[in-house]
């Protein structure tokens, strides 16, 4: 019996692990994406944007691609070209875009999909969550259509950007809290899983040695992303946005436990912060499901895998 496919929107800031969360995601056939959104991050918009028309384009994604809002809900932006250079998605060459930018923004699409779909929509936003916060309050009524919102942000332990706030929840904590708060299904790959989802550099020689296109630009992206890193002392490239994709279909290669997990908007020092409640004490029930480790060898040889299904696709 064919397996049932995962209605999929895809949203997210491009961006060099976001873009190799959707390598992920196109190669595995339960996966049904309907819909790419972007979100300004990593960089801005328009350069996001156009990053993730060209990487629908290398993957040969068969789904609009919307742009979703150009600043924070009520922040300014900050944008990481230290991490993912001016373009967003500096290193390897790219196909130029094959599809137009959707004239529907992203909430428009987003809505669009959840309300059109017979199966409920998960929803992987790997980037601020300025989108889908936007969409759960402007769309209250299509929180049912949800099946999931698989997220990479946060970091119940320590921040990236500040030390308390990790980058997507620190550029909007607005549009997270209405998430945390809103009672949608919610997964949380936050630093505690990310930081230990590590590839090191013999281990994306052998992705290069695969040889297929895609392969070879997701090991051409991994040199890139990893210069910061390893000027910040880092052994290996975190491979954060992936883990919002591969703990869905291979959950039991994490350790995912559910808690309550709050947002906190007005710290001088600790805005963004994703705040736990490990023992119950808020007297609140538990709003996420927080994936807190992994089997890091068997998550780089899975990506492996999903780089070997493009096996035989022509050169860009
Ligand atoms: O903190 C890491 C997150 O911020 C990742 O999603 C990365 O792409 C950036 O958006
Ligand atoms: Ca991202």
């Amino acid at each position: 019996m064919t397996e049932k496919k995962i209605p999929v929107i895809l949203d997210g800031d491009p961006g060099h692990d976001d873009a190799i969360a959707w390598v992920v995601a196109a190669s595995d056939p339960r996966f049904d994406i309907r819909a790419i959104t972007t979100v300004a991050g990593n960089q801005t918009l328009a350069k996001v944007t156009y990053n993730a028309r060209r990487i629908a384009t290398l993957l040969k994604l068969d789904c609009e691609v919307a742009a979703g809002r150009e600043v924070p809900m009520c922040a300014d932006l900050i944008i990481a070209p230290n991490y993912h250079g001016e373009s967003g998605l500096d290193g390897p060459r790219l196909p130029e875009p094959k599809m137009p930018e959707s004239e529907l923004s992203a909430v428009e699409l987003m809505a669009k999909v959840l309300r059109e779909s017979e199966e409920k929509v998960v929803i992987i936003a790997t980037g601020p969550q300025t989108n889908v916060g936007a969409l759960l309050v402007s769309h209250p009524e299509l929180k049912e259509k949800i099946a999931l919102i698989s997220t990479m942000g946060g970091g119940l332990r320590n921040g990236n950007w500040t030390t308390s706030a990790e980058f997507n929840i620190l550029v909007d904590p607005e549009s997270a809290y209405i998430e945390y708060h809103s009672g949608a299904p919610l997964q949380m790959c936050g630093l505690d899983v990310t930081e230990k989802a590590q590839i090191f550099p013999e281990e994306w020689e052998k992705i290069r040695a695969i040889g297929n296109p895609v392969a070879r630009t997701v090991a051409e992206w991994l040199d890139f992303f990893f210069i910061h890193l390893k000027e910040l002392g880092w052994e290996g490239a975190t491979l954060h946005d992936p883990c919002a994709v591969l703990s869905l279909i291979y959950p039991e290669v994490f350790d995912i436990r559910d808690y309550y997990v709050d947002i906190d908007l007005c710290g001088r020092y600790t805005r963004g912060a994703t705040v736990p409640d490990y023992t119950g004490v808020s007297g609140q029930k538990p709003n996420c499901k927080a994936v807190m480790g992994l089997d890091r060898e068997r998550f780089v040889e899975i990506l492996a895998e999903c780089c070997r299904k493009f096996d035989g696709w022509e050169e860009f």
